[in-house]
């Protein structure tokens, strides 16, 4: 049995390879259950009792080496495989595809800086909201259409929970929860009970602002507008203010702008108008800022509403609004990124 480590061990020790196949075949030879060395450690049972600790230690130190010169063997293979691959070190990285901002979320941003240019911050409020700060604070009488089933998602357990049906349902949080100067935008999702289309969704995204404070003024209003109409559509851009009604606003406006393709001359984007509607806006509602603890006395204020969509519709000639929901690559990518 001794001379069987012995020949081992000399096999082991001058065996050279001369490929990864033939490292492996000799692992196979030594180590495998039917290799050499389980050969021998079957033998070891017959050994001799008195035999046996010398004998072990033999087996034990033949089976480390035998470990030892595989994984030796194993590793030089392998790191020679790397290095035969043929690598021109001077070629430039492969790119990296790093995606690109949604569109959706480039306009908001954009929103927000031009608005935060002129002392508005950005604010926030919930998306699952109460009758009070959705509709009643917001001076929206029992019986207005907007609460209608068919137009707001109520949550069925409980009436008073709605899904916001418009981001002016942050004006009554902030109004609430701080006094007055009062510079804010809020962007963020509304819900609303419309059936799928090219021009509506049950999704979408608003823009509210408010501006509160004493001797706040139309004019007021009429001058933040006309900026961030001509920061977002260009220098050239012009607005009009048509009287409306909203229920929180007294008095109230919807706001054109000039059609930024043709410039006013009419063509099928504002069909023939010349003009096209991108916001409502209007004095904050006496009554508002009463429910909100405010002294309609001493402050007046503006608010202004607008959804995302649409300005991003009319920026990037994107004639299909459920695009934006649908996540297709091939649309995404076509939107600069911003690093
Ligand atoms: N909340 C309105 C809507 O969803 C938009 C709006 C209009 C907001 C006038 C306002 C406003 O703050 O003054 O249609």
């Amino acid at each position: 049995m001794k001379n069987k480590i012995e020949e081992l061990l000399n096999e082991i020790e001058t065996f050279a390879a001369e490929s990864k196949e033939h490292v492996e075949e000799f692992r196979i030879k030594i180590l495998s259950k039917k290799g050499k060395l389980t050969e021998l450690f079957d033998e070891f049972k017959t050994v001799a009792p008195e035999l046996k600790k010398e004998i072990g230690q033999k087996l034990n130190e033949l089976r480390n080496k035998a470990q030892e010169k595989v994984q030796e063997l194993k590793e030089k293979y392998e790191s020679s495989d790397e290095i035969n691959i043929e690598q021109d070190l001077t070629l430039p990285a492969e790119s990296i595809a790093i995606g690109s901002r949604h569109p959706l979320s480039l306009v908001r941003n954009q929103i927000i800086d031009i608005f935060s240019r002129i002392g508005f911050t950005v604010s926030d409020g919930p998306e699952i909201e109460d009758d009070w700060h959705n509709f009643t604070a917001l001076n929206t009488p029992a019986d207005h259409p907007a609460r209608d089933m068919q137009d707001t998602f109520y949550i069925s357990e409980n009436p008073d929970i709605v899904l916001r049906t418009q981001t002016s349902s942050v004006q009554v949080h902030i109004m609430e929860n701080s006094k007055p100067p009062i510079r804010t935008i809020s962007p963020g999702r509304v819900y609303r009970n419309e059936a799928i289309s090219a021009r509506a969704h049950c999704q979408f995204h608003q823009v509210e602002g408010l501006y509160i404070d004493k001797g706040v003024s139309f004019a007021d209003l009429k001058q933040a507008l006309l900026y961030f109409s001509k920061e977002m559509f260009g220098e050239e851009t012009k607005i009009r203010l048509r009287p409306s009604f909203f229920p929180f606003t007294e008095i109230s406006a919807e706001m054109d702008i000039s059609c930024p393709f043709c410039k006013g001359d009419g063509c099928n984007i504002c069909k023939g108008a010349g003009w096209v509607e991108i916001l409502g806006c209007g004095m904050v509602d006496p009554a508002v800022l009463e429910n909100c603890k405010i002294d309609s006395k001493v402050y007046s204020g503006f608010a202004f509403g607008m959804g995302i969509e649409r300005i991003t519709m009319l920026k990037y000639q994107v004639k299909d609004l459920r695009l934006f929901f649908e996540n297709d690559v091939r649309f995404l990518k076509q939107f600069k990124p911003v690093i």
